[in-house]
């Protein structure tokens, strides 16, 4: 008996816990395999401390009533398949019939057991909102007919593709920018008799130096228009004053770049023609506060969601041979940036059926991670632990 217990402290003690000889860890572990007591102590089951040492630990939720261990998932010793053994069932223990320490907020579904009575997306709840701070009408641009084929290809009309291409991982469209989608059909060319000046698009101090060069070289280029006036006696025309009565370049400069801001940020009234009389920054933007006498108008930044469903999976990679109009139905018919055209649970549910040969699959896991459920992996890589090599090869021990 004690000799017994002596050969288990030595087996304990010299070979790392050798002695229960389960089967290989899982391929990732194989560096250090062997050396059984990184995970295990003796007369515990492996603790989740063990593998917090190497692994940072990332909650699932702040508002869990109970932290599971980590082999309850996490499973070793056996073939690496099985490595991560998470079925639905793990999730469903608790999300069946949910205790969370969350005093109040919009995750107010307790028994979530089959994708069949799972709530409906959060974005596409009632009151769920687009909160862009862009002014921006789908139908309008998909359908009118004051796009020219010159401007579009030979459909003359808008495609979800002009204006929405794919990131390079396929995930998720990139993002909007003026210059490249909608600049050709809205260009910032305010009116001016003297020569084409053309705003770019940034902020307004930034446009205003940009505008105030621009007259500078219009100025110098033209300073016998400008200032001398073309007095040519010619029959029949009376003659012509000079186009501005500025005196100096700086004159001339100063009150053109008031006039040209007055054009650029007029505000914007929906009553007339939208593209006549509301061409510039304020079709688009909407301005923040009000606009104080003498200074730059603020524009509120745009702020376009770049993910929706951030608790969530979903890649448009997978979901290639269909048309956008499966999902994205309600766009056609979208005319306010405040509208959420998503696809709702129940457009997944074609396919994403619970039970069913034919389904796509409705695994929690398919759509869901467990570790940082924002599926933000930059800020999950983040988050990640270095792990020492020493800790690896035990030369620490
Ligand atoms: C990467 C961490 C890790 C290493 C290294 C490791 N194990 Fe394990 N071991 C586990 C986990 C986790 C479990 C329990 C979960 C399971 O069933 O797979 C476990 C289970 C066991 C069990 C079954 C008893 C129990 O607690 O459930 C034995 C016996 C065992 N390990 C022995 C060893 C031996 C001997 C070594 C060294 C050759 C070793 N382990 C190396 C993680 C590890
Ligand atoms: C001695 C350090 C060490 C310990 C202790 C350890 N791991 Fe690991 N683990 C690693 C390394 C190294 C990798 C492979 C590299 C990586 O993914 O960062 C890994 C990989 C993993 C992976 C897979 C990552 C992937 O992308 O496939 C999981 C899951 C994991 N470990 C869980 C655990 C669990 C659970 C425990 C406790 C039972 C544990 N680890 C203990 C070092 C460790
Ligand atoms: C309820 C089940 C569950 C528990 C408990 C659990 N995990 Fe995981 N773990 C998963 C699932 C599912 C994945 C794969 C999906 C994902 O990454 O979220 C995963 C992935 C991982 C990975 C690889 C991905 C990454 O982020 O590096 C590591 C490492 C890991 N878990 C470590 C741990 C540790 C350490 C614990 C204990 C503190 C733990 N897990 C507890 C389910 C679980
Ligand atoms: C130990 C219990 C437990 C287990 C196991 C569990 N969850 Fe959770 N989960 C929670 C709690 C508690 C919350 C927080 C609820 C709240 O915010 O009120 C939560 C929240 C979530 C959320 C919303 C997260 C967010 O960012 O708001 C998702 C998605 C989720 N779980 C999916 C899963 C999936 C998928 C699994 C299986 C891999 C799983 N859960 C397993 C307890 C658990
Ligand atoms: C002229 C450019 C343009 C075209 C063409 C266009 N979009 Fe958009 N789309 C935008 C802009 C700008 C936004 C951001 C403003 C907003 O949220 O409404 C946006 C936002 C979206 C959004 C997310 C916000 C929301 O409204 O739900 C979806 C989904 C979308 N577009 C789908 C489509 C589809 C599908 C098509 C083709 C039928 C299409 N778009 C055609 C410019 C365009
Ligand atoms: C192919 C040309 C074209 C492109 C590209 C284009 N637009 Fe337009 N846009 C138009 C036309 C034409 C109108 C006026 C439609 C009408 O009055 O029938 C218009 C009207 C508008 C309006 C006023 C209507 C409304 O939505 O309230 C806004 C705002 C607008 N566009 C924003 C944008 C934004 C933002 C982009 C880039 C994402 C963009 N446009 C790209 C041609 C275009
Ligand atoms: C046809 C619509 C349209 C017009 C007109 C327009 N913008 Fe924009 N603007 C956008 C869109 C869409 C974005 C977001 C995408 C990007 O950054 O290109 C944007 C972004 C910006 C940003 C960056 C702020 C942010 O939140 O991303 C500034 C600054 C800006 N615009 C200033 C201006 C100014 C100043 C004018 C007038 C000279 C102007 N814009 C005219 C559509 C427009
Ligand atoms: C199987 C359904 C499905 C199909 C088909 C689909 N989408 Fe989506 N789309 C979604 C879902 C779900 C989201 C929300 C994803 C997220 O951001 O979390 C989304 C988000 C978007 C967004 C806004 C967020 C982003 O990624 O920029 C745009 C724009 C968009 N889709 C355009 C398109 C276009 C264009 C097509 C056709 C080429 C298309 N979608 C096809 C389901 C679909
Ligand atoms: C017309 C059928 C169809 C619809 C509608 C559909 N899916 Fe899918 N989905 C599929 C198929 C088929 C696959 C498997 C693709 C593969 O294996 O490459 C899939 C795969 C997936 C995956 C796993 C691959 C990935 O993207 O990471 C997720 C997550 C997913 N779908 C989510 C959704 C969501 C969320 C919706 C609703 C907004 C949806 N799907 C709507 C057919 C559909
Ligand atoms: C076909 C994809 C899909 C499947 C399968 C799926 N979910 Fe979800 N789930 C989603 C999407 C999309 C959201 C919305 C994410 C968001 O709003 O950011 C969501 C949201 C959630 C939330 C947050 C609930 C809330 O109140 O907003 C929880 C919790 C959750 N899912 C748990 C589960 C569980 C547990 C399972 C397995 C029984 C599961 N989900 C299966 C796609 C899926």
């Amino acid at each position: 008996m004690v000799a017994g217990l002596l050969i288990w402290m030595a087996f304990s003690r010299i070979w790392h816990n050798r002695q229960y000889l389960p089967g290989p860890v899982s391929q990732s572990h194989a560096t250090f395999g062997d050396r059984c007591d990184n995970c295990h102590d003796a007369f515990h089951a492996v603790r989740n401390e063990a593998c917090q040492r190497c692994h940072a630990l990332r909650v699932h939720s702040e508002f869990e009533a109970r932290t599971p261990r980590c082999r309850e998932c996490h499973v070793e010793h056996r073939p690496v398949s099985v490595f991560l053994s998470v079925s639905n069932r793990t999730c469903v223990e608790c999300h069946g019939n949910l205790r969370s320490s969350r005093p109040s907020g919009p995750l107010i579904h307790t028994n979530i057991g089959t994708f069949a009575g799972h709530p409906q997306f959060l974005p596409l709840r009632d009151g769920g909102k687009d909160e862009a701070a862009v002014r921006f009408n789908h139908k309008i641009h998909l359908t009118s007919d004051k796009i020219s084929r010159d401007q579009v290809g030979p459909t003359g009309r808008l495609q979800c593709g002009d204006c929405h291409q794919r990131q390079a991982d396929g995930e998720r469209m990139k993002p909007i920018h003026f210059e490249e989608h909608c600049r050709r059909c809205h260009e910032q060319q305010p009116p001016n008799p003297i020569g084409s000046i053309s705003a770019p698009h940034s902020s307004p101090e930034i446009v205003r130096e940009s505008l105030t060069a621009q007259l500078l070289v219009l100025g110098v280029q033209n300073a016998e228009t400008i200032f001398v006036g073309r007095d040519v006696p010619l029959p029949g025309r009376a003659p012509r004053p000079p186009v501005d009565q500025s005196r100096t370049l700086r004159e001339y400069q100063e009150k053109w770049l008031e006039t040209l801001e007055a054009v650029l940020y007029r505000p914007f009234d929906p009553t007339p023609s939208l593209l006549e009389h509301n061409k510039y920054c304020f079709l688009c933007h909407i301005q923040e506060g009000s606009r104080v006498a003498g200074e730059l108008p603020h524009i509120q930044k745009t702020d376009i969601p770049r993910r929706w469903l951030k608790r969530a999976q979903f890649s448009h990679r997978h979901h290639d041979l269909l048309d956008c109009k499966t999902c994205h139905a309600a766009v056609a018919q979208s005319e306010q940036t405040s509208d959420v055209n998503l696809p709702n649970k129940g457009v997944c549910q074609k396919c994403h059926v619970d039970d069913s040969v034919r389904s796509a699959g409705t695994d929690c896991m398919l759509c869901h991670l467990y570790h940082d459920t924002s599926k933000d992996m930059k800020t999950r890589a983040l988050k990640q632990k270095v792990i020492a090599i020493d800790l690896l090869t035990g030369r620490s021990r």
